[in-house]
């Protein structure tokens, strides 16, 4: 059954009413030139083999899952020597139709920054901002509703928190991730709807963990087990949730909730650290 299906044969519980899916724009980046060749983040390992044929078809049902369910899938070249390009979450962070630009941690991804930026501009986005500070993206700027969470303790300085904050005119709330596993927010938390999310306390300080759970006192918690399997680098459109297929308590959860859990496997781009949410970046429209 294709996931369109699924959705129109759901039954209409009182539950299921309640979730509307609404229309996407997503960019991607084929994994044309990706595999493992250095190591920043645990998951990385350049002796381990990849199936570059895999990762293609792995990536490409991604996309045409999300194209099922009514999505619009935009498309950026992926650049040679720039293997984790794939991962588009990390190239900027659109909200308002304008564009914070990412400004990578480490020298084997930097290129990867002025690529997407070029991108948006070739595109004719007119508001188009080069950063000062490190922030990686989506990886870590995660939008909920009208407010934006903002991850640091591995990748992006805090001090992009206050630069985002003044670029998009949103309140930026920062959250400290201390699991080196869990080295992106999108890595530990998935937003849900524009006042649900689900996440990994242990990924968190004890501090940032408390002001989660006052902004989301009813949250899905995630396992051990189903963060370990990257189940929370998920993708909601407010009632599909597409996550890596091995996170199978929070498919239940997210179920019980009313949500309709889609699983995605992208194993071989696990093996840089990476799943569905990574590979896509959210284009969001003007308003
Ligand atoms: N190998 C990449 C890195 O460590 C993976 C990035 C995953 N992207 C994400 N949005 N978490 O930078």
């Amino acid at each position: 059954m294709s996931p369109t299906d699924a959705a129109t044969q759901a039954k209409p519980t009182a539950t299921h009413d309640r979730r509307v899916a609404t229309p996407r724009r997503f960019l991607m980046c084929p994994p044309r030139h990706f595999d493992v060749t250095y190591s920043i983040n645990p998951w990385m390992d350049p002796a381990k083999p990849v199936d570059g044929e895999l990762a293609l078809a792995q990536w490409t049902e991604l996309g045409n899952l999300y194209r099922e369910l009514g999505h619009t899938v935009e498309v950026i070249e992926p650049v040679p020597g720039l293997p984790d390009m794939v991962f588009a979450a990390n190239g900027a962070t659109v909200v308002d139709g304008r564009v914070f630009g990412a400004r990578f941690r480490h020298a084997e991804r930097t290129a990867e920054g002025p690529a997407y930026l070029s991108w948006f501009v070739a595109q004719g986005y007119a508001d188009v901002y080069w950063p000062e500070h490190i922030n990686e993206g989506e990886g870590d700027y995660l939008v909920v509703g009208r407010k934006v969470l903002a991850g640091t303790g591995f990748r992006t300085d805090p001090r992009s928190h206050a630069e985002a904050q003044e670029f998009f005119g949103l309140p930026v709330i920062g959250l400290t991730l201390v699991n080196p596993e869990f080295y992106h927010l999108d890595t530990a938390l998935a937003v849900l709807s524009d006042d649900e999310v689900m996440y990994y306390p242990e990924a968190f300080t004890p501090g940032s963990q408390a002001v989660l759970r006052e902004l989301f006192p009813d949250a899905i918690r995630a396992t051990a087990e189903d963060a370990a399997v990257f189940g929370l680098n998920a993708l909601s459109d407010g009632r599909h949730v597409l996550l890596p297929a091995a996170a199978v308590n929070l498919k239940r959860q997210l179920a019980a909730r009313g949500f309709e859990p889609i699983g995605a496997e992208l194993g071989e781009l696990l093996k840089a650290g990476g799943s569905v949410k990574c590979c896509t970046l959210e284009l969001r429209p003007e308003r």
